[in-house]
């Protein structure tokens, strides 16, 4: 679907369809009192019958009978004026648009829901209803053979009323279409299944994305990861058949030494078993979600390149399966990371943070201002903050998470602090090596995770993202412009944020 800005009056579009909105227990303003008045009170009618109040989510369809150049109109709820922000946005564009999509419109006219109301500025609107529009049309066919999707509509107007707003409107389109392609990459890499989605399968994906919007990328492959001695890494690797790859994404690569550099990891464990420390058969029935770290940092790089941030933002993705053969690791065996602290292994199912560990080694050498990882790390943080909800933050610099906590309001991808508490050491003391890759009681875990990465770091600010429980759709909690089941593309939003804040800081 091609988006556009268009400067005029909705009620005058000459399109099949037009979009307008309405707060909670509102009268119509704006746009839509102005199609009201063409539709001779139509909506009015609507809110006088109570057939609809404006809450979020609520949608309508009115049919213009000639009144309107439009054939019909799509009205949608906007949800309580008082808690009203840009995901409110987003929510009511996807609702409006898959209405759309499912009457089968084609040619469909959009006002920036909500522009001026709230504190919302039309920029944050016009991004945030672009985002709702396109995140809300994705749906992933898989490997699907005769199962042909629902059209899209062709294109879809963004009416600005002002001249003077229509340069802006016109960046929020390119920015919205910028880190909607990331967010899309990313729920399509977690969705595909581990035969197909391979770490040489992540390498060639992420040449791609470097070859289409112009950054710099290296893939080290086994031999590389042992001259650099990255034993972490290799321990998990060494128990599947299919290589390992680690993925480096460079975005302005040559201004390295005049700009700020940023490091985002992402944990790109293409399928979790457990290894010897075997899943059971449904804790592992959807471990292809435990790339979701690396598919998010993929997705943010490649709308980082879109966007042309002026930063030096490099993506680091350690890609391994976590697999079980007769060169498997085993709980016991102790191994030595590429920093030089040896690990013993108390559980082959806590592979994500062995991955980690010796990216962020790898990371010290760009000199960071800052570095942050994301990862499906822990079952713990899940119980601990509730699936679907919020993914855990440690940092340990007070302006990193804070600048997180501002990406994450802004963009409604949930975080929340948890600490990094000394005792938590204890945990990963070892009888026989510096630490152990898990503690072996079941008492604790997400802290404990943390606290292991943080032995890798060597740079002051450092965070942590665990989103285990944030990869994919939960039945229960349908956002609207998330897909109905499979992946969300949590992190892109957040992480691109993140960086165009740090950007005009
Ligand atoms: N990939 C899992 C974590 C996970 C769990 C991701 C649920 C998504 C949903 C990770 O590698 C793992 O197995 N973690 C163990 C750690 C334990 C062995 C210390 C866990 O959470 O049980
Ligand atoms: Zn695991
Ligand atoms: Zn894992």
């Amino acid at each position: 679907m091609d988006v556009v800005t268009i400067q005029g009056t909705i009620q005058t579009r000459d399109v099949d369809t037009i979009i307008v909105n309405l707060f909670a227990d509102s009268e119509p303003g704006g746009a839509t009192q102005a199609v009201d008045e063409a539709l001779d009170g139509a909506i009015r009618d609507l809110l006088d019958g109570g057939d609809f109040t404006g809450e979020t989510d609520q949608v309508a369809v009115l049919y213009s009978r000639g009144a309107l150049p439009a054939r019909r109109v799509i009205l949608v709820g906007l949800g309580p004026r008082d808690d009203f922000d840009a995901d409110r946005v987003r929510r009511a564009a996807a609702v409006a648009i898959q209405k759309a999509r499912q009457l089968k419109a084609q040619r469909v006219a959009t006002i920036p829901h909500g522009a001026g109301a709230g504190g919302l500025s039309l920029e944050a609107s016009a991004q945030a209803t672009v985002e709702g529009s396109l995140l809300g049309l994705y749906d992933y066919r898989g490997q699907k053979s005769d199962d042909a999707p629902d059209p899209l509509p062709e294109t879809l107007e963004l009416t600005v009323l002002d001249p003077d707003d229509v340069q802006v409107a016109q960046q929020a389109i390119n920015a919205a279409a910028a880190i909607t392609a990331g967010v899309t990459l990313t729920r399509d890499l977690v969705n595909l299944p581990p035969n197909i989605c391979t770490p040489t399968y992540l390498a060639e994906v992420a040449a791609q994305v470097a070859e289409e919007v112009g950054l710099r990328i290296e893939v080290l492959e086994r031999k590389q990861m042992e001259a650099l001695q990255m034993g972490a890494l290799l321990a998990v690797a060494q128990g599947s058949d299919t290589p390992p790859r680690f993925i480096i994404l460079e975005h302005r690569a040559e201004q390295a030494d005049e700009l700020d550099s940023i490091v985002l990891i992402g944990k790109g464990v293409t399928f979790d078993t457990g290894g010897y420390s075997l899943k059971s058969q449904e804790g592992m029935s959807y471990m292809k979600i435990d790339k979701a770290g690396a598919a998010a940092v993929i997705g943010t790089m490649r709308a980082i390149g879109a966007l042309d941030v002026p930063l030096h933002i490099v993506g680091l993705v350690p890609a391994s399966d976590n697999m079980i053969n007769g060169q498997a690791y085993r709980p016991q065996e102790v191994f030595t990371a590429s920093n030089g602290v040896t690990i013993e292994i108390v559980s082959t199912d806590a592979e994500g943070r062995m991955l980690l560990a010796d990216a962020l080694v790898y990371a010290a050498r760009y000199q960071p201002a800052a570095v942050v990882d994301i990862a499906t790390l822990t079952g713990a943080c899940v119980i601990a903050l509730g699936n679907g909800v919020a993914a855990g933050l440690f940092s340990t610099d007070d302006a990193l998470c804070d600048a997180l906590l501002a990406a994450s309001a802004a963009t409604a991808e949930k975080l929340w602090p948890l600490p990094l508490y000394p005792e938590y050491e204890q945990s990963i003391e070892s009888e026989t090596a510096d630490i152990k890759n898990s503690s072996s009681d079941r008492m604790t875990g997400v802290g404990v995770s943390a606290t292991f990465l943080k032995h890798f770091v060597d740079y002051p600010a450092w965070a942590h993202i665990d989103m285990a429980g944030l990869a994919n759709t939960i039945r229960n909690r349908p956002i609207p412009y998330n897909p109905g089941k499979g992946a969300t593309g949590f992190g892109v939003r957040l992480l691109t944020e993140l960086i165009r804040q740090w950007q005009s800081r």
